[in-house]
């Protein structure tokens, strides 16, 4: 059913769809797990396309070709003309004659579409401005894992959520029937169309969609999701997110709020939570802060799956381009 597709943005995929996906990435963590070989991909070529930096993605996916047995090729931003000196239909045409799948990292949503019209390849999107279909697998598969089901879940993101991680998480809970609460001041909050987008898909499942400024909207969560306040492509407006977040950090009095001892905390990472950083420590210059979105203490507390959820993206990339390039035989674990 996903052979020859392409992995573009969320709302392209059913529920069920999604739910495969996220559960053939535990079937394939299970597989490397018990060291069971799993080379649905011997003899494929892959590019790796970033205009943006990256540690997870690129990582995740340099190591699921490895272990589909094919071989990734990466492809960064100072390395290629992309973007400079040839459009994305001419990159597409000339990637895609060579490789069997390209991922692509970089801004605009637009791109990663033209290169799955012009490819002729199954392209996957490793983040744009608008979506971070990707990451939303492994997010909804560390849920399942903790929780064992995440429907009927309360998943609440609190920060910047007009970015791509508040649009994703936003459709996706939408689609997959989560409950879901963005929780941002009003300038902030998901664009109408996001939230339109949702609304749609929530009606086919039942879950509850709640956009609000209002901290003591967290209360019943069992997730408490941010992200990062300042995303990559926009750092000349850390003075503007700092002064208007820091209401919305993710700490230990807002933790209390949840009321619910069993509420985990996410973030997709990388994470400003102490000065460990270059950025950080520029910005503990500027305006005395040690941490932003996230206090070290919830960051470091057993409530934290942000490395699960990060090993996570490994398997979920995987699925994605197994199902979407591979013949499959699955082996039993
Ligand atoms: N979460 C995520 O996409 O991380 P990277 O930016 O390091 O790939
Ligand atoms: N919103 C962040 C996500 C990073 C994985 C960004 O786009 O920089």
């Amino acid at each position: 059913m996903f052979q020859g597709k392409s992995f573009l943005k969320e709302i392209d995929f059913t529920k069920d769809e999604l739910v495969y996906l996220i559960d053939f990435a535990i079937h394939l963590k299970k597989l490397k797990q018990a060291k069971i070989s799993h080379q649905y991909l011997a003899g494929k070529n892959i590019a790796l396309l970033f205009e943006k930096t990256s540690t997870r993605t690129r990582a995740a996916f340099t190591v699921a070709a490895n272990d589909l047995g094919a071989q990734p090729e990466f492809l960064g931003q100072n390395d290629v003309q992309f973007g400079k000196k040839e459009s994305t239909a001419d990159t597409a045409k000339v990637l895609g004659a060579m490789f069997d799948g390209i991922q692509f990292r970089g801004f605009k949503q637009n791109d990663v579409e033209s290169l799955a019209q012009n490819a002729g390849v199954p392209v996957w999107n490793g983040l744009t401005d608008t979506w971070h279909p990707t990451q939303m697998l492994a997010d909804f598969m560390t849920i399942k894992e903790v929780f064992g089901d995440y429907v009927g879940k309360n998943l609440v993101y609190i920060g910047d959520g007009r970015n791509n991680m508040a649009n994703s998480l936003l459709v996706t809970s939408a689609i997959l029937g989560v409950n879901v609460t963005i929780i941002a001041p009003n300038d902030l909050q998901p664009e109408l169309e996001i939230q339109k987008i949702a609304h749609e898909k929530a009606t086919l499942t039942g879950a509850v969609l709640t956009i609000t400024d209002d901290t003591s909207a967290v209360k019943g969560a069992d997730v408490i999701y941010t992200d990062v306040w300042v995303s990559m492509g926009e750092e000349d407006k850390y003075d503007e997110r700092v002064q208007k977040l820091l209401p919305y950090q993710v700490n230990a009095a807002l933790f209390a709020k949840t009321e619910n001892e069993n509420c985990i905390f996410m973030h997709c990472l990388p994470a400003f939570h102490d000065l460990n950083t270059r950025t950080m420590a520029e910005i503990h210059e500027k305006y005395d802060l040690t941490e932003l979105e996230v206090t070290d203490e919830i960051f470091k507390s057993v409530k934290s799956v942000v490395f699960q959820e990060a090993e996570n993206r490994l398997h979920t990339i995987k699925a994605v381009m197994a199902a979407t390039l591979g013949n499959l035989f699955i082996p039993k674990v």
